[in-house]
């Protein structure tokens, strides 16, 4: 870290922005190679546009109910993601989906993350859903984004226990966690051009997976 060029990001929320606050504290402490330069949100009462202006950040809001398609609404946030730079799109709760015009402006170049173990879980209240399932893990899963919904492929994921006393809230909590974790790190393998994309596989260039196994209940060992 310090010796790379730093990456341009900009980060597209549309709630409360834990995640980008995650990313703005790791910019500021010099633990990422990277710079925001911009914020886009859809959604007016953002906190993300808060967390934004508080950190000297540009934040825009760009509203789609303004827009006639999702189209119109994908072109007008590309033009702006264009006038500043941007080299990674980096969606953190941005609550709409991503149509062609936008995927084929950033070709594997736009990464989000999702509170489960994707494949299991994609779409909304997933917290709720594994609990309800009756899983005994969930996590959260930095991808890429194609033209599914979560369907990209997978650059990083983390576990957490589900308990049999855990809400939607304490799940959410205890995934939100690792979130903060796992997204700016995802960020820096990109500054440091070190994420190698071979159709759904992707590597991490000088990293090798973890060689343990996690067993929930536990058992004893044998
Ligand atoms: C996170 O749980 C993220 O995984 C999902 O939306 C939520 C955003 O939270 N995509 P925040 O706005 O970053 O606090």
């Amino acid at each position: 870290m310090g010796l790379q060029k730093k990456i341009k990001l900009a980060v597209l929320a549309s709630g409360s922005g834990s995640n980008l606050q995650s990313i703005i504290d790791q910019c500021q402490q010099g633990q990422l190679d990277a710079e925001i330069v911009l914020v886009i949100s859809n959604n007016p009462a953002a906190g993300a546009l808060e967390r934004a202006k508080h950190a000297g950040i540009d934040a825009i809001c760009i509203n789609h109910r303004k827009f006639a398609s999702r189209e119109e609404f994908d072109q007008a946030v590309v033009a702006k993601l264009q006038d500043v730079g941007t080299e990674l799109v980096v969606l953190a709760g941005f609550m709409r989906l991503i149509s062609a015009i936008f995927l084929q402006a950033f070709p594997q170049r736009i990464i989000n993350i999702h509170p489960a173990l994707l494949p299991a879980f994609p779409g909304l209240h997933v917290q709720l859903k594994a609990i309800e399932y009756g899983a005994k893990f969930s996590g959260c899963t930095v991808h890429l984004v194609d033209g599914g919904v979560d369907t990209g492929p997978i650059i990083a994921q983390a576990v957490v226990p589900i308990f049999a006393e855990d809400s939607e809230s304490t799940l959410a909590a205890r995934i939100l966690e690792q979130e903060h974790k796992i997204y700016p790190q995802v960020i820096q393998w990109f500054a440091e051009e070190r994420v190698i994309i071979d159709g759904r596989k992707v590597q991490i260039h000088g990293h090798k997976a973890i060689d343990s196994v996690l067993i929930n209940p536990p058992i004893a060992e044998i």
